[in-house]
């Protein structure tokens, strides 16, 4: 470790001191070129506080700096690395800087920098101070106009807001004029320049005004942007309708690049997307690319009211507007695609994703009290947890107060930057209730145990209910939300009494506030099943010691669609556990397997139901479910279910492959998507059973594939396989795509992901392979990421070999690249959970990033943290 240096300062929120000025106008004067780019920022300051003027700048090469027209020499004031300080500054003034940039050696991808030829910025959450002098924190609000300069070979000059005039220059040049009418923090400032094709639609609010929308692609694709046009429509007018928001300037922009190190970004009227997440056609871009265009689509737009209009005083309120986000995001791809397995999917990210990270070194709260780099808590937490806390909150205030909570808080906040007290405060003050326990959730971090316990007596009719919750040592008790039902041996809903309640109910949400509550359920006629936390109403691990047969009873017929998803995942879970500690399970999986097949044959649930209903809970699933993790006997033991699973259902399989082939007209719409789900996940299946038959049908699958979807379908089941079949797919493969860059990731990453022997010494070819490009994030991380976390069989090799893959990888791109190097770390933190000798393997490797000499800040926190114990 760097015991040599200082250490590294954090910022904490309790620091927070508002800013001792305001800047309330910025002129930007963009002069573009590649290789020298001059900005001229004019901003019109007053002082609110006494102390001198300290701006921020990162990598600036500072012309000229002068105070109400008078130009200052360097005596004037005192420039660092990361500061410009000016001091006895008047009440109020103006403040103008010239500087110059290089965006051509812009490697990090923050700032200003090149993507294809084209000039683009990224700001979020500190980049605009490698663009100019400033007060680069979100509490600053300003009226942004900006002028752009540039060649003509840059027809296309963007930034936020209206348009206000344009023109040709001498010199081969021209120029256009922004202005943003909206106050807006530095963070949401935008640039774009270059040549591009332009799809253009329009919108009518919901008052009726024109809003012109255009999408800006890569020459020749902008037929590729029509779902995600159709997808920007949708969402606006969704957000009308949910929650009473219209949109605000005469335009709306989205610009799509392909070296980008997130998915999007939301800058005012400008969003900026990696062109993964907004280009799709059926050829190119699989069901599941569809569906994540679809919602951050609707995430960046959203953003607008949550983020934009009303945004974050400090960097520690960022689950402000990415919990909230993603929430809205959440609800509207469920209106768009079904509730039940809308709500499947996001739950099982959040435990692939949030849980391990909240279970580890690096877990954090929702909101964190301090940081060294704030670039690095663009997590799950924040992000997926986040939204999980808005969804208990609503559940605490009851569905009326929650909307009215909302309406206060984008009245009461519009145009400001707020925190999540201010948040709270509207529906605790809409609802009267105190929800000062809610707020326990942000600030602890750890995902809480819920521990149902169930006594029936059948004599009185009643059943007895004892829950109980545990945090972290030391955190306080935090409000559960239990929405929960009753069946009985059979599968019917049974109905139940509340106590002090008359009226019996099917359904009932009981709201755990203690460390533990016992309640009595009466009118409870038969020996009754319990399906509890239905809809995953906390975000919490449940542990109930059901017996077998319960969890079969679910499966079938639990009406709650979440929960009967839940517990073919329980049972499955188990199943493999027990085959992987030698003591399996026949008898049960055979009737696991018997389960499944009639799920298939119902015909009242729907495809995409029945698709995430075949899939088995994943490797990384499977791994936080044990201590000591031994990855190769987590997969071996859930290779050989699936291999049963395969020989039982066989018949079932083929018929489902044969008769859900797609017929007629591609559609991207959420029947046909499921149609095609089940079909896939039916081959995945299939070929589980070792046989030549399923891999020539693979084989075929993948020859005769009309659509992204299939091809990937296929591929991904020969994947599995193995051996010359896989190989020949994929040389083919190759040859077919190699001119499309979005569907060679898949090609990268279905290799990075196989569970052959030989996947490592594939995967270091690859990174020599001529389409390899470590400076684009996305092929980057799906060669490398694809292995690290799509591969925990390989990447966990015993002689650590994986591990220290993903490090040099690491290390190589950390030199240029922070942001996304950094965020490849965390698999690494996991090690506690590991087999002694894999968790030395990758602690030796932490170890290793955070002492790399010049190693980046981004990198340096997070390896630091990982290596410290998790907290108990
Ligand atoms: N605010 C973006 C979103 O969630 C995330 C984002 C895009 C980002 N680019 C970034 C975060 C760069 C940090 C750094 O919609
Ligand atoms: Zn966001």
């Amino acid at each position: 470790m760097r015991t040599d240096l200082a250490p590294p300062q954090p910022t904490r929120l309790a620091d927070y001191q508002p800013p001792a000025f305001s800047i309330d106008t910025v002129r930007l004067e963009f002069a573009l070129d590649p290789a020298a780019t001059r900005v001229k920022a004019t901003l019109g300051m007053r002082r609110t506080e006494d102390g001198p003027l300290v701006l921020d700048g990162t990598r600036l090469k500072t012309l000229s700096v002068a105070l109400d027209g008078r130009p200052l020499s360097d005596t004037d004031y005192a420039l660092t690395d990361t500061t410009l300080t000016l001091t006895d500054m008047p009440a109020a003034f103006t403040l103008e800087t010239v500087v110059e940039l290089d965006p051509s050696s812009n490697t990090a991808l923050e700032g200003l920098y090149l993507s294809g030829g084209r000039f683009c910025t990224q700001c979020e959450p500190e980049g605009f101070r490698t663009i100019t002098w400033f007060l680069d924190r979100p509490d600053v609000l300003s009226r942004y106009t900006v002028r752009i300069e540039a060649g003509t070979a840059f027809p296309h000059l963007l930034s936020n807001g209206n348009k206000i005039g344009e023109g040709a220059l001498d010199g081969g040049r021209h120029f256009a004029e922004w202005e943003d009418p909206f106050p807006k923090p530095a963070y949401l400032f935008a640039l774009v320049a270059g040549e591009l094709d332009v799809l253009e639609s329009a919108f009518t609010t919901m008052s009726g005004r024109e809003v012109a929308l255009r999408i800006f692609v890569d020459l020749g694709m902008s037929p590729r942007a029509e779902y995600a046009m159709d997808a920007l429509k949708r969402s606006m007018r969704w957000d009308e309708t949910a929650y009473g928001r219209e949109y605000d300037l005469d335009l709306f922009m989205i610009v799509a690049v392909r070296d980008f190190n997130f998915g999007a970004m939301e800058n005012k009227g400008l969003n900026i997307f990696n062109s993964s997440l907004l280009l799709a056609d059926p050829e190119t871009a699989t069901d599941a690319d569809y569906e994540r265009i679809e919602s951050v689509v609707a995430h960046e737009y959203f953003h607008n009211w949550t983020g934009d209009r009303i945004t974050c005083r400090d960097w520690f309120q960022l689950c402000l507007k990415e919990g909230f986000t993603v929430y809205r995001d959440q609800g509207f791809s469920a209106d768009m695609r079904g509730h039940a397995v809308q709500r499947i999917k996001d739950v099982r990210l959040l435990r692939a994703r949030q849980f391990p990270e909240d279970d580890g070194p690096l877990a954090h709260p929702v909101r964190p009290a301090s940081y060294l780099k704030i670039d690095n808590f663009y997590t799950a937490t924040i992000y997926e947890k986040g939204a999980e806390l808005i969804g208990v909150l609503r559940a605490l205030v009851g569905e009326d107060a929650f909307k009215r909570g909302c309406d206060l808080y984008f009245t009461r906040f519009d145009g400001q930057a707020v925190t999540m007290e201010d948040f709270v405060s509207c529906f605790a003050e809409v609802s009267g209730l105190d929800l000062s326990q809610h707020f326990r959730w942000y600030e602890q971090p750890g995902t809480p145990t819920l521990n149902i316990d169930a006594v029936y007596d059948e004599a009185k009719q009643e059943l007895a209910l004892t829950l109980t919750q545990a945090g972290r040592s030391g955190a306080g008790p935090l409000p559960v939300p239990v929405k929960l039902g009753l069946l009985d041996g059979d599968g019917q809903p049974q109905l139940f009494s509340l106590p002090g309640a008359n009226a019996p109910v099917d359904e009932a949400t009981i709201t755990l506030t203690d460390a533990s509550l016992q309640l009595t359920l009466t009118g409870v006629e038969r020996l009754p099943v319990l399906s509890a936390l239905r809809g995953f109403s906390a975000p919490v691990k449940l542990v109930i010691d059901e017996p077998q047969k319960d969890a079969f009873v679910r499966l079938a017929a639990d009406p709650d669609l979440f929960n009967r998803w839940e517990a073919g995942q329980d049972l499955a879970r188990d199943l493999i556990l027990r085959r992987a500690a030698g003591t399996p399970d026949e008898v049960a999986e055979e009737r696991y397997a018997e389960a499944l097949g009639r799920s298939l044959a119902d015909p009242t649930a729907d495809h995409a139901f029945k698709a995430v209903s075949l899939s088995l809970p994943s490797e990384n699933e499977l791994a936080q479910a044990v201590r000591p993790v031994d990855p190769q006997a987590l997969h071996d033991a859930r290779d050989a279910l699936r291999g049963r699973l395969a020989v039982h259902l066989g018949p079932d399989l083929r018929a489902l492959h044969g008769e859900l082939q797609d017929a007629g007209e591609f559609s991207a719409d959420a029947s046909a998507a499921g149609r095609r789900a089940l079909r896939n996940a039916a081959l995945e299946l299939m070929v589980a059973d070792g046989t030549a038959d399923s891999t020539d049908r693979a084989t075929l699958h993948l020859q005769a594939a009309l659509n992204m979807t299939d091809a990937m379908g296929g591929l991904n089941a020969l994947s599995l396989v193995g051996g010359s079949a896989f190989d020949d797919a994929l040389t083919a493969f190759y040859e077919k795509w190699q001119g499309e860059p979005q569907v060679i990731d898949k090609w990268f990453s279905v290799q990075a992901r196989s569970p052959a022997a030989d996947t490592l010494g594939r995967v270091l070819g690859l990174t020599l392979h001529p389409a390899f490009d470590a400076k684009n994030p996305n092929r980057f991380r799906a060669l490398v990421q694809g292995f690290s976390s799509g591969n925990p069989l390989r990447f966990h090799e015993p002689d650590g070999a994986g591990h220290r893959f993903l490090t040099d990888q690491i290390l190589r791109a950390d030199a240029y690249n922070p942001l996304t190097a950094s965020r490849l770390i965390e698999p690494l933190g996991q090690w506690a959970r590991y087999t002694p000798a894999l968790a030395q393997s990758m602690k030796d490797q932490l170890a290793r990033i955070a002492a790399h000499p010049g190693v980046s800040k981004n990198s340096f926190e997070l390896a630091s943290r990982a290596l410290e114990d998790a907290p108990g």
